[in-house]
């Protein structure tokens, strides 16, 4: 009997001890051990369960769920049927949330806080559109990681953003949210937001997972309109939708979301090529896929699937790994694997994704890291953000037109006049998406001048709204209200100086809000041209979230300010501007057009067989009642400074590392920071090339009569492009090149590959 204990011990040591061995050569100490060690312990429902998002019990950014109330969710999460929420934010509320799942349900594993922080949390930076005119790509990615500090600091983990979809149609609301037209620059930046959000150790508490999005095409929809068909070729999907995604994968994502829109006849939702073959396949994404809000069930209404079932299946099929408030993952899965038509395996790919950025994360060694109170309290609104929001605003600003150099304005100007009722605005300024922001909480540009101790006076003029729209009211614009025009006319006449401040309402772009007409909304047009009448030396500050076919004020009006949507620190930014405290260095990052029928516009289009204007000839590709080109093209930016580029140099002799080079000279009496732009041009490929293509750009300052030598390398990376077979391929012959400091000028020359 004894023998017979002792033997039992001695092999349940043993066991111990080869459990131990095998745990560790299975190492599960590393993360996918852990995952995998997390993994066979749970039950196919709760894998499912992490597959499911939901909304917050407020907040909803989309429309209103069919299925689901708190009750339920409650329910589910203590079930572990939930493995992401989004929408719900304070320390305190995730907390509650977290504790639920971690203390309340069978495996207590931590749930993912989503949420669009997409310019800031509650300090707002310039809207993404805006602060890619810096092609400043360190400021970017500061900009990113104070977003991230204060998101980190109450409760969320994890930000559905960069938004990463080029875009060439300023019609769509959501081009604020995006780099702009080129996937280049599109790319970089993209990698900057990433690098911010994520920083350099993804499990400190106060770095979340970054989310590239929509995947793919959604920047493409027809005639501007979100949500619309994308119908594009092979070319334009691997040369321009797909290169910052795949940038963004290889720069570490943690997610990607797909997106609403049909591609080519099939929802990116359910598109198994994209994201099977290309995403996880070829470019080996090891991140998951979120679908974008009930993304899944709408794959019904795109006359795609037959009902939210047969939605869920082609999801999961397809790669959608994470379901977003369609429901349809936790109700269908379990079912669909049983009935054998989903293979486990797929269940098990999916949860395992997620739950390995949640081990990145470090949610499973403290699942309460970012919620902490004083933490909140410490953080938000703090100095050092306010501080960066100010520089990334004055960095985000482009100078349009600056006529006679009117501006910078001298600090003893005399009489000067505000007029428009978004120099008042302290809200408008947020711009959109701006989930976390504190209503009225940026310095409006009345706010501003007044802390630059300058002296004005102010008229509104006509109001912009009729009432104060909000992220998911309907914006209704002042058409027809004028009464204000008389005094703010007045004040012009008696007036040395005008500044207009004109422009969208901050909710006139982002989701849902797409335009047909791009010129001043509602009555400003007549108010500037009222105001024109009785004095010209206006300078107008423009508040937009898209390109604007401003024509007539690029006509008539000396000084032109692209001032966006800046952010908390609004008002401060453009007073340093206008006074010249700071030079403005911003460039446009999409083109704008001079008529809304230009669009789709931008400057890496290809030549037409009938590119060229011979006197008299009717048939060449043109309109007859406008020009070809944009008003502002891509690129476009002015300085207080001057800058003269010299001397083009290029070396060609490696041809795996063509070496192109200037020398710019700042050849005026004030500092400043100039961005240099190379665009190449593949002559004769065997599938056409654009007219031009972005392929380096960097951003320095000169002091006045400095000189500087740019050198510029360009590599097959640089020199290669996609077939129609998706193939990357670089080939033989002649290119041309042009060095300069926008998209329409600069020196040229050429080389042979
Ligand atoms: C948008 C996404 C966003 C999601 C969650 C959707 O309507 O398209 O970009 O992340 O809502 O708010």
């Amino acid at each position: 009997m004894k023998i017979k204990t002792l033997y039992l011990v001695w092999a349940f040591i043993v066991l111990i001890i080869s459990h131990g061995c095998k745990t560790k050569d299975n190492n599960t100490n590393s993360i996918e051990g852990k995952v995998e060690a997390l993994l066979s312990e749970m039950t196919i429902e709760e894998k499912i369960g992490q597959m499911n998002q939901y909304n917050g019990f407020w907040d909803v950014t989309g429309p209103a769920p069919s299925g689901g109330d708190a009750k339920m969710k409650y329910e589910h999460i203590k079930k572990g049927w939930v493995g992401s929420m989004l929408n719900v934010r304070g320390a305190k509320q995730v907390r509650e949330i977290q504790k639920l799942a971690v203390e309340g349900s069978r495996l207590g594993i931590p749930i993912l806080f989503g949420l669009d922080v997409i310019h800031g949390y509650k300090t707002i930076a310039p809207i993404p559109l805006a602060e890619a005119a810096s092609w400043d790509l360190k400021a970017i990615k500061k900009s990113a990681r104070t977003a991230a500090i204060e998101a980190s600091a109450i409760g969320i983990n994890w930000t559905f953003a960069p938004m990463v979809d080029v875009s060439r149609d300023a019609r769509w609301g959501r081009v604020m949210e995006g780099s702009g037209e080129d996937p280049y620059l599109g790319a970089k930046i993209g990698i900057a937001r990433i690098k911010g959000f994520q920083g350099k150790d993804l499990s400190a508490p106060n770095t979340i997972a970054a989310c590239a999005k929509h995947f793919a095409g959604y920047g493409f929809a027809e005639a501007g309109r979100d949500y619309n068909t994308v119908d594009i070729g092979t070319s334009t999907l691997y040369n321009i939708i797909l290169p910052p995604f795949k940038a963004a994968v290889e720069n570490n994502v943690k997610t990607i979301m797909n997106s609403f829109n049909i591609l080519n006849g099939i929802p990116s939702t359910g598109n198994a090529s994209l994201m099977r073959d290309i995403l996880k396949d070829e470019w080996g994404f090891k991140g998951f896929v979120i679908s974008d809000w009930a993304s899944i069930a709408e794959m019904t209404q795109h006359g795609f699937s037959k009902d939210l079932k047969d939605a869920a299946e082609v999801a999961v099929k397809a790669g959608c790994d994470m379901d977003m408030e369609s429901y349809g993952y936790i109700k269908y899965l379990a079912e669909l694997v049983k009935a054998g038509k989903v293979d486990e395996k797929l269940i098990d790919d999916a949860a395992r994704r997620i739950l390995r950025v949640k081990f990145e994360l470090g949610l499973f060694d403290d699942p309460y890291k970012y919620c902490n109170e004083e933490r909140e309290k410490e953080l938000i609104y703090h100095k050092d953000h306010m501080e960066a929001a100010l520089d990334m605003a004055r960095k985000s600003i482009v100078l349009l037109k600056n006529e006679k150099q009117l501006l910078p304005l001298k600090k003893n100007q005399k009489k000067i006049a505000v007029i428009g009722a978004l120099a008042a605005d302290k809200n408008s300024p947020l711009g959109s998406w701006r989930i976390g922001s504190d209503d009225n909480t940026a310095v409006s540009v009345i706010e501003g001048l007044k802390n630059h101790k300058v002296s004005f006076s102010y008229a509104k003029g006509a109001n912009l709204v009729i009432e104060q729209p909000t992220f998911t009211t309907v914006v209704k614009i002042n058409k027809t209200d004028k009464s204000g025009f008389p005094e703010a006319v007045k004040l012009a006449q008696s007036s040395e100086v005008v500044i207009m401040v004109l422009g969208e309402h901050g909710f006139q772009t982002g989701e849902g809000r797409s335009r047909t007409d791009l010129g001043l909304p509602g009555v400003q047009q007549e108010l500037l041209e009222a105001v024109y009448k009785v004095n010209r030396n206006i300078v107008l500050v423009l508040m937009n979230g898209r390109p604007l076919t401003i024509t007539w004020a690029d006509e008539h009006i000396p000084a032109i300010v692209e001032a966006w949507q800046l952010g908390t620190q609004t008002g401060n930014a453009v007073a340093q501007v206008l006074f010249g405290d700071y030079n403005p260095s911003g460039k446009l990052t999409m083109s704008f057009p001079r008529s809304v029928g230009q669009v789709p516009i931008y400057y890496n289009h290809y030549s037409t067989g009938r590119g060229n204007n011979v006197e008299g000839n009717v048939f060449w590709s043109h309109y007859i009642d406008e020009s070809n080109s944009p008003l502002y093209p891509f690129g476009y930016g002015l300085s207080y400074s001057k800058f003269d580029y010299s001397n083009l140099t290029i070396d060609d002799t490696d041809k795996n590392k063509i070496k192109v080079s200037v020398t710019v000279t700042n050849s005026s009496k004030t500092a400043g920071e100039e961005v240099t732009q190379l665009y190449i041009h593949d002559r004769t490929a065997s599938v056409a090339r654009p007219v031009k293509e972005l392929k380096g750009f960097k951003k320095y300052r000169l002091a006045p009569d400095e000189s500087k030598t740019i050198t510029f390398e360009l590599g097959p990376k640089e020199l290669g492009f996609y077939n129609n077979n998706g193939k990357f391929i670089v080939e033989k012959g002649d290119f041309d090149v042009m060095v300069g400091s926008n998209s329409q000028s600069g020196l040229k020359g050429e080389f042979t590959l």
